[in-house]
């Protein structure tokens, strides 16, 4: 057989794919600024918001270490979450926990995850944000495949670096410290792996953070914020038509333009509460959404968040914002200082962009009067700041809807995701200007190559929340957003994509081959 890898994966669907109907700027986009995406309702009724406390997802212990290395192993595999209070609800986790465990790892040791994949569909797991060798970075056809099930035929016409059942994945963490995360990268069926929980903090700390006086312990706190939607059976049905061969629900039908909840979940809880000192608290917050963009303030404003990290590490100096927009993957490391609020004061943080019940993500209440050790120095980290005269290529690429065969999909320059076509390559060491064209809100992603943000064309400069290092950004619709993207890692083939999951799996990724 001579058909590439998307060819067979719908071959083998139960139902095709419908054509792709754009949506037209409906209630859904006017009323949730700039998300690309549909709302799903949940057919159960929805907590009373700032009822469960805020969970932490439990720090990942090694299986054993050596001079140079921790060893880690997680078990991918089906579990039940009491995620809405006195309802079981399925889902696929990693050691069967959503979020998955939280990995944490010092620069410059190497870590080495051994993922056993227990579940009814394949896998392929992306450390986000990692400088890794491309053969350990997930990439959408290294899959891992399930105990039973196409292991034998999925390995003969995928292509990809296949495993069977489990693999070891290699990260150098030769980069510094930042907050990362790992989850699922399958070509095709990302969103609903993603969706139903596939998703964990990987947290890299280093000398230079560590010597900050920033809060520390367990006033370092991760906030993984997402949207789900609840069926009746209390499960995070995903909408879906198509199937793979495993019966696994993949692409979507209407909701091509991105899947949104109407559940905020933090950290796997819906709305929760969390009781804090009348300190500074450090949150890194990641939006892990599929499709749904925030806007983060608080509520009474008494106070700002002060930024001190981006996607890929420390700031050099922090940055006050009152309100931070943040797209699907992005992460803000910021500090929250709770003395601005009297004890007994209750804080919300609110999502602007939403509404109802996804105006609010989670509140704080400020319980206890304590000391606070820790302040927020001037200077931070060492920042490079690119300069576009260093860059020795300029690239345009339009996010954009291109055709797939006869059906419209969303695409990079007219072509969707081929593994076995070039797109891009890049020499390891340089730096490239690339610009980025969007027709509705499409976060860009790059894989191994940091970048910064450079000019957004229809806003009058870069924005403060553009500070720093990023791996992901965000691009509202009618865009063109200019990036600097430095070259440093390794060589091999990666992908860059927009990381609206639905659009990822319909196509919207491209190739970077790294020289
Ligand atoms: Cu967070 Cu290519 O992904
Ligand atoms: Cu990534
Ligand atoms: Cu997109």
């Amino acid at each position: 057989m001579n058909l590439n890898r998307r060819d067979v994966l719908r071959a083998g669907m139960g139902i095709a794919l419908l054509p792709l109907v754009p949506s037209c700027g409906g209630g859904d986009k006017a009323q949730y600024q700039a998300s690309t995406g549909k709302i799903l309702t949940s057919k159960i009724p929805l907590p009373k918001p700032f009822s469960v406390p805020l969970p932490i997802p439990p720090v990942l212990k090694p299986t054993r270490t050596d001079g140079t290395t921790d060893y880690y192993e997680i078990i991918q595999k089906r579990a039940t979450a009491e995620i809405i209070p006195g309802r079981q609800t399925e889902i696929w986790g990693y050691n069967g926990l959503f979020p998955g465990p939280t990995i944490v790892s010092r620069s410059g040791r190497r870590t080495r995850v051994t993922h056993r994949n227990e579940l009814p569909v394949p896998v392929a797991v992306h450390l986000h944000g990692g400088k890794t060798p491309a053969e350990h970075d997930g990439y959408p056809i290294d899959l891992i495949m399930p105990a039973a099930g196409m292991s034998g035929h999925g390995s003969h016409v995928m292509g990809g670096r296949v495993s069977n059942l489990q693999k070891e994945y290699d990260y150098p963490v030769d980069q510094p410290a930042a907050t990362l995360w790992y989850h699922d990268h399958r070509m095709d069926f990302t969103g609903p792996a993603v969706w139903r929980g596939l998703a964990g903090f990987h947290i890299v700390h280093d000398d230079v953070s560590d010597a900050l006086p920033l809060p520390k312990g367990d006033h370092d706190v991760p906030l993984m914020i997402l949207d789900r939607a609840f069926a009746e059976d209390g499960s995070m049905a995903y909408p879906s038509i198509s199937r793979d061969l495993n019966g696994a629900a993949g692409v979507t039908d209407s909701f091509t333009d991105g899947v949104m909840g109407d559940v905020i979940l933090v950290n796997g809880a819906p709305w929760p509460v969390m009781e804090v000192d009348n300190t500074r608290y450090r949150f890194r917050i990641l939006n892990a959404s599929n499709a749904r963009r925030y806007q983060l303030a608080l509520d009474p404003a008494r106070t700002q968040f002060v930024q001190v990290g981006s996607d890929a590490g420390l700031l050099g100096a922090p940055v006050r914002h009152s309100r931070i927009p943040i797209a699907p993957a992005e992460r803000f490391d910021v500090v929250i200082d709770f003395s601005a609020y009297p004890v007994g004061s209750e804080v919300t943080l609110l999502n602007t962009f939403g509404d109802n019940g996804t105006g609010q993500i989670m509140r704080f209440r400020v319980t206890r009067q304590a000391r606070d050790e820790s302040s927020i120095p001037a200077r931070l980290a060492d920042f490079e700041r690119l300069s576009p005269a260093s860059a020795t290529a300029t690239r345009k690429l339009n996010f954009t809807l291109g055709a797939d065969g006869d059906q419209m999909a969303w695409a990079i320059n007219g072509k969707v995701f081929d593994p076995n076509r070039a797109d891009v390559q890049s020499r390891l060491g340089t730096v490239e200007r690339w610009q980025i064209i969007t027709d509705q809100h499409h976060p860009l992603h790059i894989h191994m190559a940091h970048f910064q943000v450079l000019s957004r064309a229809n806003e009058s400069r870069v924005r403060p929340t553009d500070a720093g290092w990023k791996d992901t950004m965000d691009i509202p619709d009618n865009e063109l957003v200019e990036v600097l993207v430095k070259f440093t890692g390794y060589q091999g083939r990666y992908v860059f994509h927009c990381h609206n999951l639905e659009h990822e799996d319909m196509g919207m990724m491209g190739n970077l081959d790294v020289t």
